[in-house]
């Protein structure tokens, strides 16, 4: 594509840039564009994915018709099938008319599916079927009904690491995927952080009024560069706009201004330390942040429901999606794989944590005790992936539930902190999806 074309692109849509993987993915969706195949667009988070689908649509036939952005992480589980595919009336408690869903509405048109990761199994299930068929059936009807709608999705989560959790459905993976839009991470951009800066500087002055826009110093420039962006370019954004706020009288920004922001060069972008990983893969300190804090999350969870299910097989797939807790005070055993009786010998078991897309790896060593108790634990019987954990008996007090509990929510209020309440933010700091964020805050009281 030529290149001013590629410009015009980048000036309608207030795109700042000239990284090549940015400039091939701006190629990419307007070659796509007359076309009804799907695309899915991947990258981290804030890395500008929500541009691509709106460009695709308004260089394509359907450019008449609606445009319709959902984001299929805040839906709640229990409604998203409704308001993707409509219901019939009487179909559930308070379905007093019918309803069209957004598959409807957006016939002719263009449906993005921000997020698509957090779709629900059934809603995945019936996603393919308008993928494969044109048809799709209201929630309480068996009459199908056909669409017309091009599928633009876009995730942020490592979408092989949920599918290979069985969280995601690999054939509706490759069926949206017919084309993979990747937009790569600011710190990948090399001096694109500094336009972008630039940029964002200069809306921010220009729409609170203020004379002259923020300017870096060389060294605060080399500073950004090295600096990881976490949050990519909403983070730069949101850095931006706070710095000029609060700092309408000093237009300069040194390095030292940028770490009162916790822009540091150091902190993440360039250390990194290696775990006990057999691939020797990186492992940087944003990751493990994720890593363990969901292991706490798991913990808590586990803990509950070997509570709730005493020594009875438990519904809870707590261990289906091969989270492992890490050696704890209440020391937890766990063996994947082949029965073991309730008299299973000691052992030593290193069981290796799921590995994301970048190759990361964590080796966790589980001791096993004398056991009080032994469950059985597992979502994926038949598969060969029952896994057993054994408990010992203190693990069941309730003083264990407590501290699991303060320590979460100390986790989440130190993430909301760090990320200036920014939840988005804070959900990837945490690794965890905004949804599950949302729920914990509502759990522990933390709105403000
Ligand atoms: N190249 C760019 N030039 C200018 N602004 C950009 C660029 N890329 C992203 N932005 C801005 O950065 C912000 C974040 O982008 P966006 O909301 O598209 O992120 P995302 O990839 O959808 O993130 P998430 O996965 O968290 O939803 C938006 O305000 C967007 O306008
Ligand atoms: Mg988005």
């Amino acid at each position: 594509m030529r290149n001013d074309v590629i410009d015009k692109i980048k000036a309608r849509y207030e795109i700042v840039g000239f990284d090549e993987r940015l400039e091939a993915a701006l190629n990419t969706a307007l070659q796509v564009a007359p076309t009804d195949l799907s695309v899915l667009v991947t990258g981290e988070s804030g890395v500008g994915k929500e541009v691509i689908p709106r460009i695709i649509h308004d260089n394509s036939p359907r450019k008449t018709k609606r445009y319709i952005a959902i984001n299929c992480g805040s839906i709640p589980e229990g409604t998203i099938d409704s308001e993707l595919f409509g219901h019939e009336k009487g179909a559930f408690t308070g379905a007093i008319s019918d309803h069209d869903g957004y598959f409807a509405a957006a016939n002719g048109g263009t449906l993005f599916l921000d997020e698509v990761g957090e779709l629900p199994m059934s809603t995945q299930a019936r996603l393919l079927r308008v993928l494969e068929t044109g048809e799709y059936i209201r929630v309480g009807s068996n009459e199908p009904r056909k669409t017309d709608v091009r599928i633009v999705a876009a995730t942020n989560v490592q979408i092989q690491k949920a599918i290979s959790e069985g969280r995601f459905r690999e054939d509706l993976y490759y069926r949206l995927c017919t084309i993979n839009i990747k937009l790569p991470p600011l710190r990948e951009r090399g001096d694109d952080v500094v336009r972008l800066f630039k940029k964002f500087a200069q809306d921010t002055a220009a729409k609170y009024k203020i004379p002259v826009p923020l300017r870096l110093t060389p060294d605060a420039e080399q500073v950004v560069m090295a600096y990881k962006w976490p949050g990519n370019i909403r983070q730069l954004r949101n850095v931006v706009e706070q710095m000029s706020i609060l700092r309408k009288e000093e237009r300069i920004v040194t390095p030292e201004v940028l770490e009162q922001y916790d822009v540091v060069p150091n902190s993440s972008s360039t250390q990194v330390a290696t775990m006990g990983n057999p691939a020797g893969h990186h492992f940087d300190y944003d990751k493990e942040r994720a890593i363990i804090f969901g292991m706490l999350n798991q913990l808590a969870n586990d803990v509950k429901s070997l509570k709730e299910a005493s020594v009875y097989p438990a519904q809870d797939d707590a261990f289906a999606h091969g989270h492992l807790l890490g050696p704890s005070p209440a020391t937890l055993s766990v063996v994947a794989g082949e029965h073991k009786d309730a008299a299973a010998d000691d052992y030593d078991e290193v069981t290796p944590l799921p590995s994301d897309a970048d190759g990361i790896h964590q080796v966790g060593t589980f001791h096993h005790q004398d056991s009080a108790v032994m469950n059985r634990v597992g979502g994926n019987e038949g598969a060969g992936s029952s896994r057993y954990i054994d408990v010992d008996a203190e693990v069941l007090d309730d003083d264990v539930d407590l501290n699991l509990e303060r320590l979460e929510k100390k986790t989440i209020e130190e993430a909301l902190r760090r990320n200036r309440n920014r939840r988005k933010l804070a959900a990837v700091d945490l690794g965890i999806s905004e949804r599950t964020l949302y729920r914990k805050i509502k759990d522990y009281g933390l709105e403000e």
